[in-house]
């Protein structure tokens, strides 16, 4: 067994000798006494407790010195670097403290300060489908035209060939606000369709008239999946001279591939409306399957209960007899109108299955329309 290396004194280690590891440590600890934020400490962290600081390196020199000697060097060393790496730990808790105090002062907020934001809402689809119509039209030189609301039974009836006895006063079933009294020709109802604000155009207005009218209308109607007592319609009233049939087509295509997309046609079916001469209703061809689902088990479509074709509304020629009680000439005028319902259309254009949601003011309802303009 050899003998211990008595000629080898770990004090002569420069880095190992007692006052070295002092000063090292000594420095260490100023330095973190020092550190004024935790960005310094960090710095401070790398260069008195890192693998290159002076006690790091002291503690390697360890391994060369002789076992006798191993055991104090290594004590002194370690008794160093814990003691600057409990301060460390303290002035990092230390730091933190502080900085947290800090950032509760400095980002305060006062929860008693009044709320000013409120949640946003959405425009009623209904408002926004009607105002993208009167768009339609207005882009095509049409003017919006609107009337009360409360209408005399003359404009909403009588001006529109439906007379007192007229069996078509009772198709629409009326709220009638105030009766006809005595020395008065006219009682007042909540109207039950846009078309008297055909006759109030034509009364008003220099002709040509092109006018397009909505508006809320009334009728006594119960509220169900289909039906509302108080819906919008929309009006169109063309009178100029020369107008027939062809142009009330070509304007009813324009208007549906306006609203549904190109490539959709329109067809008039024979119907009766006191005002109009001839009259019809018109159906447009279904945006969603375009006719493929008649007769095809294999692809039904909800939107048009595979029926190919989407009743839109009613149409014609505006009645001679109307344009007369408008003193209008009929012998050199003509005009075409069409009326519909926009709840109906807002229905099978969303997909909207129950006419009650339009009316119960959920937002729930109107928000996934968005904020359309
Ligand atoms: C009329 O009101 C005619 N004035 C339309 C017209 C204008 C024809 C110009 C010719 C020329 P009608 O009664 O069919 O027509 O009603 C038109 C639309 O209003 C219906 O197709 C339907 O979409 C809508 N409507 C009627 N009653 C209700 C109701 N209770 N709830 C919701 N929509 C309704």
């Amino acid at each position: 067994m050899s003998a211990p290396n008595k000629s080898y004194d770990p004090v002569e280690v420069e880095a190992l000798k007692p006052e070295e590891i002092d000063r090292a440590k000594d420095e260490a600890l100023a330095a973190v006494a020092a550190a004024g934020d935790l960005g310094a400490l960090r710095e401070v962290k790398a260069a008195h407790a890192g693998d290159r600081s002076p006690l790091a390196l002291a503690n390697r020199e360890i391994g060369a010195l002789p076992p006798q000697a191993k055991a104090e060097a290594g004590k002194r060393v370690g008794q160093a670097r814990g003691a600057v790496n409990k301060a460390l730990k303290a002035r990092q808790e230390e730091l933190e403290r502080e900085r947290d105090e800090r950032v509760l002062v400095e980002e305060a907020v006062d929860v008693t300060l009044p709320y000013d934001r409120v949640p946003e809402g959405a425009r009623h689809p209904i408002t926004t489908l009607s105002e993208r119509i009167e768009d339609i039209f207005v882009g095509m030189g049409y003017e919006v035209a609107e009337g009360p609301e409360a209408e005399t039974e003359w404009f909403n009836f009588d001006a529109l060939n439906i007379g007192p006895d007229h069996p078509a006063r009772s198709m629409q079933d009326t709220f009638f606000v105030q009766g006809r009294t005595e020395g008065e020709d006219s009682g007042v109802v909540l109207r039950t369709h846009t078309s008297p604000v055909q006759i109030r155009s034509l009364l008003a207005r220099e002709l040509p008239v092109y006018v397009i009218c909505p508006g809320r209308t009334y009728r006594t109607d119960e509220l169900d999946a289909t039906h509302t007592p108080v819906f919008s319609q929309v009006e169109l009233l063309a009178v100029d001279e020369g107008l027939t049939m062809a142009d009330l087509k070509g304007t009813l295509d324009h208007m549906v591939r306006a609203l549904f997309g190109e490539g959709l046609s329109t067809r008039l079916r024979p119907s009766y409306f006191p005002f109009t001469e001839p009259s019809a209703e018109m159906d447009m061809v279904c945006f969603v399957c375009r006719g493929a689902s008649v007769g095809d088990p294999d692809r039904p479509c909800r939107t048009c209960g595979s029926e190919g074709w989407i009743e839109l509304g009613g149409c014609g020629m505006v009645n001679p007899r109307v344009l007369t009680a408008c003193g209008v000439d009929p012998g050199r005028y003509s005009g075409y109108a069409f009326g519909f319902g926009i709840e109906r259309l807002l229905m099978f254009r969303h997909n909207v299955e129950d006419m009650r949601d339009m009316v119960e003011g959920d937002v729930r309802f109107t928000l996934p329309f968005g904020m359309e303009i």
